[in-house]
């Protein structure tokens, strides 16, 4: 008779509780404030590995090169199980926060060079969601993926973290899968393979830009009329506004040979959002809300580590080197997904919005059948 599972040989625990040892790989070294920073960092890591999982299902969903109706909930499913454990996260750091800073210098020395700053399923997370290289902050001019290469010859684990990174980097990020799928929207009814859907695309992002721009303008009577700001440094924010619009809308900040491709994502992206209340929009909305979603989580993560930095070690230089709590904030200034925030700067109200063509293509049609 085959033998029964039990809780502990499933999970595995023997092993799981033996590993909290430390440096010394003797648990009986290692004083409970200490064993506290080992689990919580653990713990971080263990959910950090889930959501590389749940990120990965996200993007394999979104690659798939015609997605089917049906299979977008499943990628929002799969991002909400991401944002969800961010939040938790998040409210972890409160259990950090118990360790008072001079328990902590009691046992930071012996950490010295390491840091959270090699975290390498940290840097995994960045790279799956789609981080790009030239985004990537550095420190002292160090790069923190050649910073985890140089530190893996010296290490027990190293040429696995190697092969690991190695192999994440070969990936597609959920970022550019999302973008394919941007590129396809179709917008005022058109797709990519239509014929003229350039003329169509571009005439949409002129009257976008034109209605963006009257907004604006009647934005500037009202504020001229009624702000404390000088009428001249209101104009002038007002004029740089459309100005930063016509760029994001027609992609001029993207190297010419993307340009078009840019602004066909950018149109779709800014179409489903404006449109959002279509019924054949409703789950991209939803879609683009769950990335939103996971990226807001993500940075308030970066936020709130940084303050129970600046709580635990105040203005001190970091166990990896770095100025500590300034990088961590400047880290969470970065975004992975420039885009998706950049255009809530520039939606219309729905009585501002360009007429919608065709939209029965997106299924008011259907709207009030019995
Ligand atoms: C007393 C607790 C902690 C303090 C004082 C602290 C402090 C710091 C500092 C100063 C840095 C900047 C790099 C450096 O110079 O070392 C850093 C980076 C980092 N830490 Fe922590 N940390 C703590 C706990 C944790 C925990 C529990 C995690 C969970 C995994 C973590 C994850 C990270 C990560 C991922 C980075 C790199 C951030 C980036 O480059 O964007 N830290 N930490």
């Amino acid at each position: 008779m085959s033998r029964q599972p039990t809780y502990w040989d499933y999970l595995r625990l023997d092993e799981l509780l033996s590993l909290q040892g430390g440096l010394e790989d003797d648990e009986s070294q290692v004083s409970s404030d200490e064993l506290h920073f080992i689990v919580v960092h653990q713990v971080y890591e263990m959910w950090f590995k889930l959501m590389l999982r749940e990120l990965r299902e996200a993007r394999d969903h979104l690659a798939a090169p015609l997605l089917a109706e049906e299979t977008v909930p499943l990628v929002v499913h799969h991002l909400r199980r991401v944002t969800r454990i961010f939040e938790l996260m998040v409210q972890q750091w409160a259990v950090v926060e118990t360790l008072t800073p001079q328990d902590f210098l009691a046992f930071r020395d012996k950490l010295i060079p390491a840091s959270g700053f090699q975290s390498f399923q940290m840097r995994e997370v960045e790279l799956v969601l789609g981080l790009e290289d030239s985004h990537r902050l550095h420190y002292g001019g160090v790069d923190p993926l050649a910073h985890i290469r140089e530190k893996a010859a010296d290490s027990p684990a190293g040429s696995k973290v190697l092969a690991h990174l190695e192999a994440v980097q070969e990936e597609r990020s959920l970022r550019s899968t999302l973008h394919d799928w941007l590129h396809r929207t179709p917008v005022q009814a058109s797709g990519p393979d239509d014929s003229g859907d350039s003329e169509v695309v571009d005439r949409f992002l002129e009257d976008y830009l034109a209605a963006y721009s009257r907004a604006q303008d009647r934005q500037v009577h009202r504020l001229v009329e009624g702000s404390v700001v000088r009428p001249e440094a209101i104009e002038e924010k007002c004029a740089a506004a459309v100005e930063e619009t016509r760029s994001f809308l027609f992609a001029t900040d993207v190297d010419a040979e993307e340009r078009t491709w840019a602004r066909r994502v950018r149109a779709g992206l800014v179409f489903i959002e404006s449109y959002r209340e279509l019924p054949l929009l409703a789950w991209p909305r939803t879609l683009v809300d769950a990335v939103v979603e996971v990226e807001e989580q993500f940075v308030l993560w970066r936020n709130r580590h940084a303050r129970m930095t600046e709580r635990t070690i105040g203005r001190r230089i970091g166990t990896g080197g770095s100025s500590g709590v300034d990088y961590l904030d400047e880290a969470a200034k970065g975004r992975i997904f420039p885009e998706l925030w950049a255009v809530r700067s520039i939606l219309l109200a729905k009585a501002d919005l360009p007429p919608l063509h065709h939209p029965e293509f997106y299924g008011f049609a259907r709207r009030g059948q019995g």
